[in-house]
């Protein structure tokens, strides 16, 4: 019996879709918990590229089960646009996806919804992909929401066209115009596709599976900055994307959970509004962002760069409990001769703090750095720990100490074969 889980340990594309990809072989099951469509994991091998919003990643290796959690909500046109897209590459989803009867359907006013609350807020908005996830989560908890078990249902389409009457009075209040026609009949046409999927109560798939002696590999989504709780609220994502959330999110003990792999760049970026302490606004931002390909996976917008921010992952290594380090897009630093890393904060009133600030909004939270030596050449021909230059190596060693964990992966490339594992 044996539950791992991965997490992105910053503020998203970390690279957990690269990662899962590289270690779905070692499991049976590969398992979303949270999230929906505002992620983007993108998974490159064979000379293509792919990028997963709500399929799990391990659905590329045969014989592995890729369980969408109860925690997801999930876009039944995305899904299907997701599924169209796979078409080449022959992959049976009869026997290895399975879809949560108890996921939250994303319905299209849900959108809307995001749409109508992102532009009242003006310049404070959130910065959401737009793909209705605070709404249906919100929704969810309100005990308002669709289930996608209520698909087979008879009366499926009055309880959603009351939901829809529901939101259609909140869309008024915002003066949100819309047309909904289109989007019903697609929505309506993908949710008989859904039904011709498995969907079951994939707690029971999972906990069998797992008391048969199979292995469980929980996929998160987003990053442990953008978790509701413990994120930079208000500007996080609606759903625990931490640990806890796999136990709420799939239906699994707590104790059944053994390693939690924590996913980190050898920087920092971040998509969307939101305080980032270590943020470039200059030549070197600049170059984090060309160099690592800075653009979102979803939204194609470019994301903010910074340096590496030890506080931060302190904190989440501590919330999370995580047990190795997985450092990626090292190569994205190999033109940098010096390298700065965020050891500390200031804040305004002149404290020095170790501690992940709990006013990072409203107040000043100044980056105190130390430098380290870049490695300055390429990493391309490197395949193991023992052959990476020296300066890499102490980074490496730095950044264990600091943070007291073990690094047991470094990524040197956006291919499945890019990868040193210790
Ligand atoms: P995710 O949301 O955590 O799965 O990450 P994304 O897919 O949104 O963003 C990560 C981006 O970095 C993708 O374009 C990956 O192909 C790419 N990538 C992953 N690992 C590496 C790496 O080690 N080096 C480089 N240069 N790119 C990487
Ligand atoms: P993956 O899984 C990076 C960000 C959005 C926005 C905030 C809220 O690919 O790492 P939402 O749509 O959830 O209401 O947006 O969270 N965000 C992400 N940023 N990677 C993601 O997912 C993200 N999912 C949401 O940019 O700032
Ligand atoms: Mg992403």
């Amino acid at each position: 019996m044996k539950m791992d889980v991965l997490l992105g340990l910053q503020w998203g594309d970390e690279g957990k879709g690269k990662v899962v990809d590289v270690l779905a072989p070692n499991y049976n099951i590969v398992a979303r918990f949270q999230g929906g469509p505002n992620a983007g994991h993108t998974l490159e091998f064979d000379g293509n590229k792919h990028v997963l919003h709500q399929i799990p990643s391990g659905i590329f290796r045969n014989s592995i089960k890729n369980v969408i959690g109860n925690g997801v909500v999930l876009d039944p046109v995305i899904f299907r646009n997701e599924i169209k897209k796979l078409d080449p590459f022959n992959i049976n989803f009869k026997d290895n996806l399975w879809i949560s009867n108890k996921a939250q359907l994303i319905l299209p006013t849900h959108r809307l919804l995001d749409a109508a609350y992102e532009k009242s807020k003006g310049n404070k908005k959130i910065g959401s992909t737009l793909k209705g996830i605070g709404p249906t989560y919100q929704d969810k908890i309100a005990r308002l929401g669709l289930r996608v078990g209520d698909i087979f249902y008879a009366n499926f389409k009055e309880k959603y066209q009351k939901l829809v009457d529901a939101h259609k009075t909140i869309l008024e209040f915002y003066q949100h115009d819309y047309d909904l026609e289109e989007a019903e009949k697609t929505f309506f046409e993908a949710v008989e596709y859904l039904k011709t999927f498995n969907v079951s109560s994939t707690e029971y798939l999972i906990n069998n599976e797992l008391k048969a002696g199979k292995s469980v590999l929980a996929e998160g989504a987003q990053g442990s900055l953008l978790d509701v709780d413990f994120g930079s609220y208000p500007f996080v994502t609606s759903s625990n994307t931490m640990t806890a959330g796999v136990c709420t999110g799939l239906g699994v003990a707590p104790n059944s959970i053994q390693k939690v792999y924590g996913i980190f760049k050898a920087y920092c970026t971040r998509v969307g509004s939101g305080p980032f302490p270590t943020e470039l606004f200059d030549e070197d931002g600049k170059e984090l962002q060309k160099v690592g390909n800075e653009f979102g996976a979803t939204t194609g917008r470019p994301r903010r760069c910074g340096w590496l921010d030890i506080p931060a992952l302190q904190y989440v290594i501590m919330i999370n409990g995580v047990t190795e380090l997985f450092m990626m897009k090292a190569d994205v630093l190999s033109g940098f001769k010096k390298i700065k890393v965020c050891t500390q904060y200031e804040l305004e009133d002149g404290t020095i703090t170790d501690e992940f600030p709990y006013d990072i909004v409203d107040s000043e939270v100044k980056p105190i750095y130390e430098e380290l030596e870049g490695w300055n050449c390429s990493l391309d021909n490197i395949n193991s720990f023992e052959d990476m230059p020296t300066p890499l190596k102490n980074y490496i060693q730095y950044i264990e100490e600091k943070l007291g964990v073990p690094i047991n992966l470094v990524s040197v490339g956006p291919d499945r074969t890019q990868t040193i594992l210790r």
